[in-house]
This record gives structure tokens, sequence and C-alpha cells, in this order.
């Protein structure tokens, strides 16, 4: 499905969220540079958005792996690191890669982001325990991930979502099946409570959740401790 839409992604994301979803990618990116890492994996990369905010926006810069398990989609981050369109590309590395079973060795990266990846995985636990295994002692996790938005705005929202979004999806990539996936995965999607407790399951601790536009998207953060390896 994500290889069907690799080509119109970038497009359908600006137009579809009225390009808010580039606010949201900065403040996962200001997370980020909060801790200064040396080294980065944005897993669930796509066409690499996330893994290019933070070549620009984290600074002392480090090193990236910007990783899919869906080529067509690392054929389009590829292409982007090539124009010159975006600063900093040189520190951004794509490869194919499975998030259930990620490869890279235990404790190799200081932080793992995942946007929008999360709620596509086959398995969240095992996944989520992936990114642990996969994390330094005190390396960080940030999930940025759509979320259940507050009560009064949800008729509009779902309204949006599964009567407006699929036509203009198909207008936009003609395929009208991926959006209406899209609606349902959301509205199928745990809270910003369930998650948090999925991600202490896989081991982290220091947990925050911090809503967006009404509760949309959330922010998620967490720490692996410094004292397991
Ligand atoms: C909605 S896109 C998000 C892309 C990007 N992070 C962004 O912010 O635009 C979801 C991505 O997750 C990837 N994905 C889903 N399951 C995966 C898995 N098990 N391993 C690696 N990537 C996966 C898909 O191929 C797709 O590129």
């Amino acid at each position: 499905m994500f290889g069907r839409i690799a080509p119109r992604y970038d497009t359908a994301n600006r137009m579809l969220s009225a390009g808010i979803d580039r606010w949201w990618r900065r403040r996962l990116v200001r997370a980020v540079g909060r801790h200064h890492p040396r080294t980065v994996l944005d897993l669930a990369t796509g066409s690499g958005d996330v893994a290019f905010a933070i070549a620009r926006g984290v600074r002392p810069a480090p090193e990236i792996t910007g990783m899919d398990f869906c080529q067509p989609m690392l054929d389009q981050a590829e292409a982007k690191g090539r124009s010159g369109r975006f600063p900093g590309a040189g520190n951004v590395r794509f490869t194919l890669g499975d998030g259930l079973e990620i490869p890279l060795p235990n404790a190799s990266r200081d932080a793992i982001t995942i946007a929008f990846g999360l709620r596509n995985l086959a398995d969240r636990q095992r996944g989520l325990r992936e990114m642990h295994r996969v994390l330094k002692p005190g390396g960080r996790l940030h999930v940025l991930e759509f979320s259940q938005p507050q009560a009064w705005f949800r008729p509009l929202y779902y309204f949006y979502l599964r009567r407006v979004l699929p036509g203009l999806a198909r207008w936009l990539t003609g395929d009208r099946e991926a959006y209406l996936y899209l609606g349902d995965s959301i509205g199928a999607f745990p809270t910003r409570e369930e998650i948090t407790n999925e991600i202490r399951a896989a081991g982290f601790g220091e947990i925050t959740a911090i809503p967006m536009t009404f509760g949309i998207v959330a922010l998620h953060s967490a720490a692996k401790s410094p004292a397991v390896s």
C-alpha cells in the first residue's frame, strides 16, 4: 500500500493536513535536539521528511539512519537527498529494514524517532521492544503519532477523516483505499494513556505525552534506563 502511494505521498501529506504536518515534525525535531544525540534512527522514515528535518534542525549535527521496509518510499527519500534542496542531507543514510526486526546491533543509537509509523506496525509491542533493544542506555525514543482528539472536536474530525479525506486523497493520489485505511487506523488507534502503557511495557521510563492540535496528534517521549544494556 505504501509503495502505491509513495510518488504522491509528500503532496498528499501537505494538502490533507493543510501543511500542519510540518509543524508537528518541527516539534518532534525540537524534542530530539534537547538531548544532543550523536546517532539517530528514524524508523518508518517513509520519504524521509523527519530524517531531513533532524539533519537541518539538530546541533551538533547527528549521524542519521532513515529506515523503512518499503523500497519505493526509500527511493523518494533518496531522490530528495540528491536534489540539493535539503541542507545537511549528507548526514542522512537510508536503508531498508523492518521495524519488527531492526537490522542494527543492540545499544547502537542515542535516539530513535518514529513519525506516523507506530500505528502501521503489524505488532506494536514487538516494534517497541526492538526500539528499546537498539537504543543505548539513557537513549531517547520519540513517537509522533495520531491520537484521539478532544471530545468537542471529534464529530468534525471524524467527518473529515471518513467522508472528505478519502475522496480528496483519490483525487491527489489515485488511491482511495489507502486513505480509507488511514481513517480507520486513526479511529482504531489507542489513547495516549494506552500508548504510554505500551511504551512502559516495552521497558521504557520517563514517559511523556504531549497532545497537539486539539489532540489530533501526540508526541510521546521516553527514555531507556541508563542502567540497562
Ligand atoms: C505514514 S508513513 C510515515 C512516514 C514518515 N515517517 C513521515 O513522517 O511522513 C508510514 C511508514 O511506515 C512504514 N512501515 C510500516 N510498517 C513498517 C515496518 N514494519 N518496518 C519499517 N517500516 C514500516 C511504511 O512503509 C511507511 O513508509
